[in-house]
């Protein structure tokens, strides 16, 4: 009999020692059979009276090795095991497989253009003012010197709000000159990046919406020649610091004298023929001292103060460095699209 209650303790001591825990479940086993409540060792203390009085205390001490043997396996596991959480067994979470593709966004090239823009004016003092695009008639025309009867306050070409002639969808960021400068005293040195919106036929050249920046720089004695080397500034870090640009005179109302700024893109290939219709020269943007009567409408004082403005517009520019050849497609949000321009910046 005692003989039999010896090789039972030696066979759960054997298994103790063999028994395999791999994760934290085989460890709650481990510990439920030989340290639970009612665990396998317990059991075999209640033959302590079947075993022969001189072997009691060898068996006593035996079953005491035998729970301490499974007390430190246990510790010595949980140790392990809790500091290899990581491991796939453990948490369930395979760290070996791989990753769910994480699909990172891209900046629209839009975006990419403006700010490129906006970092090279900031670089000289310009801030950003942003406007609203909701506008009125005063900001949009008025006070840009545009009168009643310009062409541009046509219905075919202003998108008026609500059926009234009052509040309309901004034609051109030169609003926002007026906005800052009713606000706001000279100096003034803004750039406002912005979309404008225009009731033009949609098609690969031309969208109904489309974004520009806007240059403002108001104080006193500025002259034309500030404005030349400004844009100059500005087309050679845009186009590279061997840039040539020229300016042609225009006619824009809210500015005297106005010009438009040509930069030279080459003639090197077909599309350089093609795209600057055979002179080498890309129109950029439009230009010019502010008009006197602007200065006025805001309430600053033209025998004061001077200065110039600029306008250009961001999707052409966008197309022409990224090789877009219709416009729709910088609105349209196709994601197979936008993904080309994922990493730059
Ligand atoms: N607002 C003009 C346009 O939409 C662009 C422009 C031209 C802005 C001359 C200016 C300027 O500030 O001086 O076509």
């Amino acid at each position: 009999m005692s003989a039999d209650v010896f090789s039972k303790v030696k066979e759960i001591l054997n298994n103790i020692q063999n028994e395999k825990v791999g994760n934290l479940n085989d460890l709650e086993s481990f510990r439920i059979k030989y340290l639970g409540s009612k665990n396998e060792i317990k059991s075999l203390f209640g033959e302590i009276k079947n075993v022969e009085n001189d072997r009691k205390k060898e068996f006593g001490q035996l079953l005491n090795d035998v729970k301490q043997s499974a007390e430190e396996k246990y510790e010595l596991l949980k140790a392990s095991l809790g500091s290899a959480l990581t491991d796939n067994e453990n948490t369930g979470i395979d760290m070996t497989a791989p990753c769910e593709p994480i699909s990172f966004g891209s900046r629209h090239p839009v975006s990419i253009v403006m700010n490129r823009i906006i970092g090279i004016f900031e670089r000289i003092g310009f801030t950003v003012a942003e406007e609203r695009e909701i506008e009125d008639d005063w900001h949009n025309f008025t006070a840009m010197n545009t009168p009643e009867d310009h062409p541009a306050r046509d219905m075919q070409d202003t998108f008026y709000l609500k059926d009234s002639t009052v509040e309309l969808l901004r034609t051109h960021t030169s609003s926002v000159q007026a906005r800052i400068m009713t606000t706001q005293k000279p100096p003034i040195r803004i750039i406002a990046p912005g979309r404008v919106y225009r009731n033009e036929t949609i098609s690969s050249r031309s969208h109904c919406q489309f974004h520009q920046v806007e240059g403002l720089y108001i104080d006193k004695g500025v002259s034309f020649a500030d404005m030349k080397q400004t844009l100059l500034y500005f087309a050679r870090e845009m186009y590279g610091p061997k840039t040539d640009i020229r300016l042609r005179p225009s006619f824009f109302p809210f500015t005297e004298p106005s010009a438009e700024m040509d930069v030279y893109w080459g003639l090197k290939t077909e599309d350089d023929h093609r795209i600057t219709k055979g002179t080498g020269w890309l129109e950029i943007l439009g230009c010019g001292m502010v008009d006197p009567n602007v200065l006025t409408n805001c309430g600053i004082d033209p025998t004061v103060y001077s200065g110039f403005a600029f306008g250009m517009g961001i999707e052409r520019q966008a197309m022409l460095q990224f090789k877009i050849t219709d416009i729709r497609q910088l609105f349209e949000n196709d994601a197979r699209f936008l993904k080309q321009f994922s990493g730059v910046i």
